[in-house]
């Protein structure tokens, strides 16, 4: 039976074969136009944002730092108890956060540094990450802001992380985004998770109209909040705060984006409509 059985496969493919063949003959003869120029390809092009977070990750993992990605939907622990800002806090009032119905417990996070905290109750130092992200913010949508937006945050804990040691990151990054001679200032600023806080401007002086309008006739550009980890918050995530010193900056992405491709009105960034994304075709 199974000789039967081999013999029908291959009669089969013996017929199936000769077919092929005779085709192929006809093929080769009338189709096959080897001259006919070649089918174009349609080339895709990458979204503003994700042009912007690619740019900022890539300077960062130049100098050691690996990218952790979190989830968008956090608990209340993770996104502010851990980040020493407790119910009641009044810092909680500077975000309009969303939280999820029916569960009080959980919320849209409404930036990345909810990433720390995940990393450090996890990870042992040395920890040095970037984390790139989605966050949401309880806003009345307009050309200038919106209720989601992205945000890199960045961490470094070990032992003997000192500021000069963020302030000397922070200006590399400055000179590797906006320019060699970029220079920055570091204003105070108050974060619960970080003290001492700081916000970052990068100088781009007032020549040119457009320095002049995004700088509002300073010079300087807001780019980032940063400061040192709170010894509370390295507590919380159960790292040593006698041991262990670290540094924290977040950075927002849309903003850069608008400025950096003179777009003006944030709401283009997520409409997705291919006339405004065609244009970024050549860019990587
Ligand atoms: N999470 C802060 C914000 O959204 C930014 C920040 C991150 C500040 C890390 C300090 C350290 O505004």
């Amino acid at each position: 039976m199974i000789n039967k059985v081999k013999q029908t496969a291959e009669e089969k493919y013996e017929q199936l074969k000769a077919a092929l063949e005779g085709t192929n003959d006809q093929f080769d003869a009338d189709l096959l136009d080897t001259s006919a120029p070649g089918e174009p390809i349609p080339s895709g092009a990458r979204h503003p944002v994700s042009i912007m977070l690619n740019k900022i990750i890539g300077i960062f993992e130049r100098i050691g730092f690996t990218v952790a990605e979190e989830r968008e939907v956090e608990t209340d622990w993770y996104n502010f108890t851990a980040m020493n800002t407790p119910e009641d806090h009044p810092a909680r009032d500077m975000q309009d956060t969303f939280y999820v119905r029916n569960a009080p417990n959980m919320l849209l996070r409404p930036h990345t540094s909810s990433v720390q905290s995940r990393v450090m109750t996890t990870q042992k130092p040395p920890i040095r990450i970037i984390a790139p992200g989605r966050v949401y913010r309880n806003e009345t949508i307009s050309a200038r802001s919106h209720c989601q937006f992205h945000q890199v945050e960045g961490l470094y804990v070990d032992e003997g992380v000192s500021f000069a040691d963020m302030k000397q990151t922070l200006l590399y990054f400055a000179r590797e985004m906006y320019g060699r001679d970029t220079n920055i200032r570091l204003r105070p600023s108050y974060f619960p998770f970080t003290e001492p806080s700081a916000e970052m401007d990068v100088y781009m002086g007032t020549s040119d109209e457009k320095s002049y309008r995004l700088t509002k006739g300073t010079g300087w550009l807001e780019v980032l909040g940063c400061g040192m980890v709170d010894p509370k918050v390295l507590e919380n995530c159960g790292i040593n705060p006698k041991k262990y010193t670290g540094f924290a900056f977040g950075i927002g992405i849309e903003r850069s984006a608008l400025q950096n491709y003179d777009i003006s009105d944030i709401r283009y960034l997520f409409e997705n409509d291919v006339r405004l994304m065609r244009q970024f075709g050549s860019a990587i």
